[in-house]
């Protein structure tokens, strides 16, 4: 069967890690169609906008998409084309794996949490406006509806996936009703599974937590500002940026793609680490069905970290994102010969 697939390049490193993601895909034996679409800053050079109707259209008609980092100047310039997409698509949920990976230098070992991010409003959602020239304010809006869905889609994974823990991160000893808002609505689910411990942690001690001892969480339910944060907080603990992939679950259709952005720095000198964006594939093509083909990807990726030879320079090695796309695929067909072989 072949998959038909939105693919958005993106920015940056985003082509770079995008192609090495392609041709891992190729390897593992799924057969995909990519329907490339441009979206960001070199959309907006062609196109006149960064988020082309083209590319909305492209995604519900395929119904899942990989997406690479698009850039999103601070300040000022044109609105996210993430926070855009997520709203637009209503893709409700951001889902980021942060395990610790063999091979990987970090501070500690077996670290295994899966962070489930509101992400369609809160502060996030850029509702700002400048109330005169010294003041300037911004709407965190919470909704009953956003908040119970996000819950329950946590709630949902981790007894599907025999997880034992929910963690919800929040600040309602301050926004007694924003964060209230959520905090009930995660109650709420929590009561709807018995089997799984709930517990709620203010966010600034959450993040102390974390650091101090991962390996206490198992599924973090944060609103979409915190989610942020703690997703790249979360990174650091298994190796950084570049190895964590991500999902945007909404009910018809989902994005997947790393957690970092576009790396303008390192842009096009073949220097970006492609794990977060080919394990960013593996989860897709786990979510259309493609579990075999999913599971090579993830196990060659592995391997490659594990024997840290042909890693890029964030991981310590000498390699390029080529060529380290190159030794995941090399890594595959061993496997696959010597599958054949037995
Ligand atoms: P960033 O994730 O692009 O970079 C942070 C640091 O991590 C930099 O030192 C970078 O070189 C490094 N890094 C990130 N990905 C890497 C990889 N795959 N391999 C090796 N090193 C990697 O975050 P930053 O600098 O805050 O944002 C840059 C741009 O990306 C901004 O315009 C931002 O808005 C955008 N962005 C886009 C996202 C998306 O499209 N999903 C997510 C986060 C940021």
């Amino acid at each position: 069967m072949i998959h038909k697939v939105t693919l958005i390049p993106g920015d940056g490193i985003g082509p770079e890690v995008a192609e090495a993601a392609c041709a891992v895909v190729e390897a593992s034996g799924c057969q995909v169609e990519w329907e490339v679409v441009e979206a960001g800053e070199g959309a907006l050079a062609k196109y006149g906008t960064t988020l082309p109707n083209r590319v909305i259209d492209s995604i519900r008609e395929n119904g899942v998409a990989l997406k690479g980092p698009v850039t999103t100047p601070i300040g000022e310039g044109f609105r996210s084309v993430n926070v855009s997409l997520r709203q637009w698509l209503d893709l409700y949920a951001n889902v980021r794996p942060v395990a610790s990976l063999a091979g990987i230098q970090s501070r500690y070992e077996k670290v295994d949490l899966v962070i489930f991010r509101e992400n369609t409003e809160d502060l996030y959602a850029g509702i700002e406006r400048r109330v005169d020239a010294d003041t300037a304010e911004s709407i965190k809006k919470i909704t009953r509806r956003a908040s119970e869905r996000i819950a329950r889609a946590a709630f949902n994974f981790a007894r599907e996936e025999g997880r034992k823990k929910v963690t919800a991160g929040h600040k309602a000893n301050i926004m007694k009703l924003s964060d209230g808002l959520f905090l009930e609505c995660a109650r709420k689910a929590a009561a709807e599974f018995p089997e799984i411990t709930y517990e709620e942690v203010i966010v600034d001690a959450l993040c102390m937590r974390l650091v101090l001892n991962p390996l206490d969480f198992d599924v973090l339910l944060l609103p979409n500002l915190y989610g942020d944060i703690l997703s790249d907080l979360c990174a650091g603990l298994v190796g950084g940026l570049g190895v964590v992939p991500g999902a945007n679950l909404g009910d018809k259709v989902a994005v997947f793609e790393p957690v970092h952005g576009s790396a303008p720095q390192i842009a096009g000198r073949d220097l970006a680490n492609p794990t977060a964006m080919i394990l960013s594939a593996a989860m897709l093509l786990r979510h259309i069905g493609e579990t075999e083909a999913a599971g090579r990807i993830e196990e060659g990726t592995r391997a490659v970290l594990a024997a840290g030879i042909a890693v890029t320079p964030d991981l310590g090695g000498k390699t390029g994102t080529r060529g380290m796309a190159a030794a995941i695929i090399a890594e595959m067909e061993r496997s696959l010969a010597h599958a054949g072989a037995r």
